[in-house]
Order: C-alpha cells, then structure tokens, then sequence
C-alpha cells in the first residue's frame, strides 16, 4: 500500500467533518434561553475547552449534546448536533451513540469498583465473562487506576478518594468506547494533587477521543485545549461568542473574550 504524504493527510483531514458539529443548538427551560443558537466545531482526536461565567449555559449544551437534557423536565432542545457529518436524532443521543460524560461530582454507584464499569458494559450486550474482565482491567489501565485497585475489584467504589472515584468515573465512560467525551468542570470538585492527576489522564485522552470540556479555569483550559469555545451572558441568554482553535488565547477577536482573557471580566 502506497504511503499517504504528510500534506496529503492534511488535505483529507481538512476534508472530513468535525467528528461532533453542534448547528443553530438552543437549549430552554421555559422563559429561560440557557444556550441561543450555539455553532461548535471538534476536529476528531482535538479537545475543546468551553469556557464562560456561571450559568451562561454550558452544561445546558453538554447536557443537549449527550441527550440528558431529554430527561429533565421542561428543557427544549433546538438546532442540529452530527457526529462525524451525521445528524443524530433526539433518540440516538447518550452512550449508544457513542457520547460519553464525566460531571463535576464524582458519581460512582454504589457498586464494587469492577461493576462500575462492567454494569453498563453489561446493559450494552456484552455478556462473555472474559472478554468483561479484559474490558473493565484495560479501562482502568488506561485511566491510570489499576496498580491502585487491582488487588481490591470487589471493594465498593464508594470507598476510594474523591479523585479515584473520578478517574473510575472516566474509565467507567471510556470503556464503552465513546466517539466524543463531554468533560463538564472535571476537577472542580477535587484538591489540587486528584486535579493534576486527571489533567494528565486528558493529556492522555487527546488524540485518541475527541474531547469538549467545560471549565471555569483559564490555565487549565490553556493547558489542554486544542480549541476554545467562549460563551457569554446577553441579555440574560447564554450563547457562545467565539470558538475556534488555541490561537484565540493569544488573539481574541471579540471584545468580551478579550476582557475575558485578560482578566478584566469573569
Ligand atoms: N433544570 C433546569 N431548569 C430550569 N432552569 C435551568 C435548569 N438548568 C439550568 N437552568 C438555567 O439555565 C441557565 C444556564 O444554566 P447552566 O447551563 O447550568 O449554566 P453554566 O453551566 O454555564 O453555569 C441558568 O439561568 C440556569 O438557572
Ligand atoms: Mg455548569
């Protein structure tokens, strides 16, 4: 087989749709907008990092691109989200089509650390003892878990550290596989060593998942973002008022995202 040159990879890559797209997305409870015609782009294999004040909407978009927003009573969901170029309906939204998610708050359930992640490896077909067992030990390998709980699978996850519990629940989403992984303020909840940690778990992540991440700070999202997305209050409704790559950290076009990097405002 004829190698591909590096410049003709480019011009494929250019070629392929973003693996998730969100199109003219609008997010309402009620009278309330949260999110107003958001437009995003994620190249395949890139992190997004979504910044923004508190309630301009972001986890009202994470929460409409994973499908969760179909659970929660009186939210609305407008626009178009495509994975690789195809549209997904409002049902093939959640982990079947290939979106996973890590909230702020560690959320183990209540079960032995190997049936978090064997549980809705289960729910989704995959029944064959052994190839379970190999699903649930390469997701902790690769969240950097195993040599910590190896020795202790059947022990409630309840009782690992706050920061083990997150890095649980990111093996529990990476190993069904995702196409895209929706991070919303992963640390937040965590002291500043299970911060570190999860940082370089992502570091780890990019290239291999195409990641969109929330969080409330700047250094991190300098730190691992391939792209920015900058979302704002107007008027009392959140939209997004600038998304594209890391170059905007460097040279914001828009006047709030350029108060907002500076620090003047947020
Ligand atoms: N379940 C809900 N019901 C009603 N309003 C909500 C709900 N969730 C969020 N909101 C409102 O939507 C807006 C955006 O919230 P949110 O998406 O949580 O913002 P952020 O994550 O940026 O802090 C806020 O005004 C918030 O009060
Ligand atoms: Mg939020």
């Amino acid at each position: 087989m004829t190698p591909i040159s590096k410049p003709e990879q480019c011009a494929r890559d250019q070629n392929r749709p973003p693996a998730l797209a969100v199109r003219n997305l609008s997010v309402t409870y009620g009278d309330t907008i949260a999110m107003a015609g958001a437009d995003i782009d994620v190249p395949a294999g890139s992190l997004m990092a979504v910044v923004g004040p508190s309630g301009c909407g972001k986890s009202s978009l994470l929460a409409a691109i994973s499908g969760l927003s179909g659970q929660i009573p009186g939210a609305q969901v407008r626009g178009e989200i495509l994975l690789n170029g195809q549209a997904l309906t409002s049902q093939d939204r959640g982990c079947q089509a290939g979106i996973g998610m890590v909230f702020q708050q560690p959320n183990p359930f209540p079960l032995s650390i190997f049936e978090n992640i064997a549980f809705p490896l289960r729910e989704h077909g995959l029944r064959r003892v052994e190839a379970l067992r190999m699903r649930v030990h390469d997701a902790l390998r690769q969240v950097g878990l195993w040599q910590e709980v190896c020795d202790r699978l059947d022990q409630s996850a309840l009782q690992l550290s706050g920061g083990q519990q997150q890095r649980l629940c990111f093996a529990r989403a990476l190993a069904l596989q995702p196409a895209v992984l929706l991070l919303d303020e992963p640390c937040s909840a965590l002291d500043p060593v299970a911060t570190e940690h999860i940082e370089q778990l992502i570091h780890t992540l990019k290239g291999r998942y195409t990641l969109l991440m929330v969080t409330h700070n700047l250094a991190q999202a300098r730190r691992l973002g391939d792209g920015v997305t900058v979302c704002w209050l107007d008027q009392a409704c959140g939209c997004v008022v600038e998304t594209g790559t890391r170059s905007i950290f460097e040279a914001p076009a828009h006047p709030v995202s350029q108060r907002y990097f500076s620090g003047a405002v947020g």
